[in-house]
């Protein structure tokens, strides 16, 4: 978690920094800071709060001035967000200056070895105890900040993007990496440091990305020289040409991230099969599986690994290759996998999804997955990312950037993915007929025009927001395929809401739920033509004996719900199989618009972030 941004080079670095951080506040928003070298010394303001925050306390009279400096913004793990918890961090001297993303775990020893030679420390930030270990290796080896950076960094445990510069060296800016990300974006004689592009992307498309253990130094005049941490090596850099453009990582004139995320589903979806699914010639075209089929085919199972949105997408393609391509899955919590010494073969075939490809319990499954000899597979949309690198082979989602921290065109993306997969796979195996195999095909090539049809109940969505935008529960219903969605549309409108909600499998609610229904209720309950519909239809007779406010997800043309139900919302017909890509569509529309009549901040809710660095 944490966005890093910093520059170093002949412009303004203040607008730089501060619309970098902007952009990377997806990362975590709890506080920001920046810190400036302004010819003379470092102008370091922080504030607890938003980016804009940070903005208006600079506006009250802090020098912009500089063409080096550092930024930061936060998502609180050692010490509450305050002020003085803030980034960046000076060391004792005040000569160094460091922002960090990450952890060091082994911080509290350190800093009592720091205490005993008199060092004081103002926050509660484990990254205080890095900066001025940082200066005491500089003052007792007597050595440049470089180097004292690398000694520093094979003392601690944990994670780490850090970039420091020392005010009487203003021509450098050192950074590192393990775990965290660290993008270094290459001007001509300026250089950007963040943790993604998107903060220098309108000013150069030329990048390279830090790999674990490596650090940089910067230096005006000089290309970027890069160490491994630990045996001091020299690493011939990887120079990257960026295709991603400014446009998407912007509004586009929607009043938020997350409406316009959810409006490019059908886009995302169809770039997301293009070029794989030759519905046609029945044929899917996917290189990460083709190289390494014997692995999938032979396969004893497969074990999904992933969490929050993507751990949802996970059990819809539990459903997906145990009904079409017949091969046993099981889905599990990075969180819980990695800590639950589970049973991992070599027959086994892992599959780890992740939008970011960040998310530290993922890549800590994986990691234990590979020590056991899995194949592991990677199912991400961050081209580049953690994930991506780690895995044995994978599939990027293609979704493009997501910003809005509920996840949207994630998830639809990466059942997308999954379900060319398991279609495949059923194929070889024959656990498909042909003409089934053809069927599905062919409607997977539809959905994106089917989800364009689905968004156009956003303004009866609309109403039905305002209906119940008062509730303080919310219960959602749904059967087989459609179970995920119920959880994943539960967690939407608690993740943005702040409305407590819970996701149920239809049949289980008589164990329990139930007892919580009365006329304040809201259920909304995914009734599809295909899914269990007559065990559905009686799972709504029950909500409706007990006076509960039904808010139905049907197929379109349905009567029988319509006749029970206070409100139905129409997503056209399509295989079972496929159908979570339109139901999860009003849900996304439900939670955005109850979270907007509510006052929330959609993009940013409380508490969260999008990319979860940390355990
Ligand atoms: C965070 C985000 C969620 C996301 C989860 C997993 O909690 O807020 O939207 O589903 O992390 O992230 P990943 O990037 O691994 O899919």
């Amino acid at each position: 978690m944490c966005g890093i941004v910093g520059y170093i080079g002949n412009r303004e670095a203040y607008p730089i920094i501060l619309n970098g951080l902007k952009r990377l506040e997806y990362r975590g928003y709890d506080s920001a800071g920046i810190a400036l070298y302004d010819g003379n010394d470092i102008q370091l303001c922080k504030t607890k709060g938003k980016v804009a925050d940070l903005e208006t306390k600079f506006s009250a009279g802090i020098s912009t001035n500089g063409s080096l400096g550092i930024g930061h913004t936060r998502w609180a793990t050692h010490g509450v967000p305050n002020d003085v918890n803030s980034h960046p961090h000076y060391s004792n001297s005040g000569n160094l200056v460091i922002i960090h993303n990450g952890i060091i775990e082994n911080y509290e020893t350190i800093k009592q070895e720091l205490i005993k030679r008199g060092y004081t420390f103002k926050s509660d930030t484990d990254t205080e105890v890095l900066v001025n270990l940082i200066e005491e290796v500089m003052n007792h080896e007597d050595t440049k900040l470089g180097k004292a950076v690398q000694i520093a960094l094979n003392e601690v445990v944990g994670a780490y993007a850090i970039a420091v510069f020392d005010k009487r060296k203003p021509n450098e800016i050192v950074v590192a990496k393990l775990g965290s990300p660290l993008a270094i974006g290459l001007g001509n004689d300026e250089f950007f440091i963040a943790s993604d592009a998107s903060p220098f992307l309108e000013y150069t498309k030329t990048a390279i990305y830090l790999k674990d253990e490596e650090m940089a130094v910067i230096r005006l005049g000089r290309d970027v020289k890069i160490r491994k941490i630990k045996d001091d090596q020299l690493v011939d850099p990887y120079i990257q040409r960026l295709k991603l453009n400014l446009e998407q990582i912007e509004k586009g004139g929607y009043d938020h991230f997350m409406l316009k995320e959810i409006y490019e589903q059908p886009h995302a979806i169809k770039d997301t099969y293009r070029g794989r699914l030759l519905a046609n010639k029945g044929i899917i075209k996917m290189s990460g599986v083709d190289d390494n089929l014997e692995k999938f085919m032979n396969a004893q199972r497969i074990l999904i690994v992933a969490c929050g949105t993507s751990w949802h997408a996970g059990l819809v393609a539990e459903y997906i290759f145990e009904d079409l391509a017949r091969i046993p899955v099981e889905v599990e919590y990075a969180s819980e996998f990695r800590y639950r010494n589970p049973i991992i073969t070599e027959k086994d075939v892992v599959i780890a999804i992740s939008q970011s490809g960040e998310t530290a319990d993922t890549l800590a499954a994986i990691k234990l997955a590979k020590s056991k000899g899995a194949f592991v597979f990677g199912v991400c949309n961050v081209v580049g990312s953690t994930i991506a690198r780690e895995t044995d082979a994978g599939a990027y989602t293609h979704a493009g950037p997501e910003i809005g921290v509920a996840s949207t065109k994630a998830f639809t993306t990466q059942i997308t993915v999954l379900t060319l997969i398991a279609l495949k796979l059923a194929k070889l195996k024959g656990s498909l007929s042909q003409s089934d195999y053809h069927y599905h095909l062919q409607e997977l090539e539809l959905i994106p025009q089917k989800v364009e049809q689905a968004l156009k109940s956003d303004v009866h969505i609309q109403m039905i927001a305002e209906t119940y935008m008062n509730a303080r529960n919310f219960l959602y219903l749904g059967r087989g395929y459609n179970f995920p969605v119920a959880l994943e549309g539960a967690l939407k409108l608690k993740e943005i809401s702040y409305i407590h909600a819970e996701g149920y499998p239809a049949a289980e609610m008589k164990h329990g739920p139930i007892a919580l229904i009365d006329e304040n209720m809201p259920i909304v309950v995914i009734a599809t033509k295909k899914g269990h519909y007559e065990k559905i239809l009686s799972n709504i007779q029950e909500i409706k004996s007990r006076s509960g406010k039904i808010i139905g997800i049907v197929t379109e043309g349905d009567e029988n719900v319509r006749d029970l139900a206070d409100h139905v919302i129409e997503v056209p017909e399509t295989v079972e199989s496929l159908s979570p890509l339109l139901t999860t569509i009003p849900l996304q529309l439900l939670s955005y618009h109850i979270a907007v009549m509510l006052g929330k901040n959609v993009d940013q809710p409380r508490n969260l972030a999008k990319s979860v660095t940390v355990e």
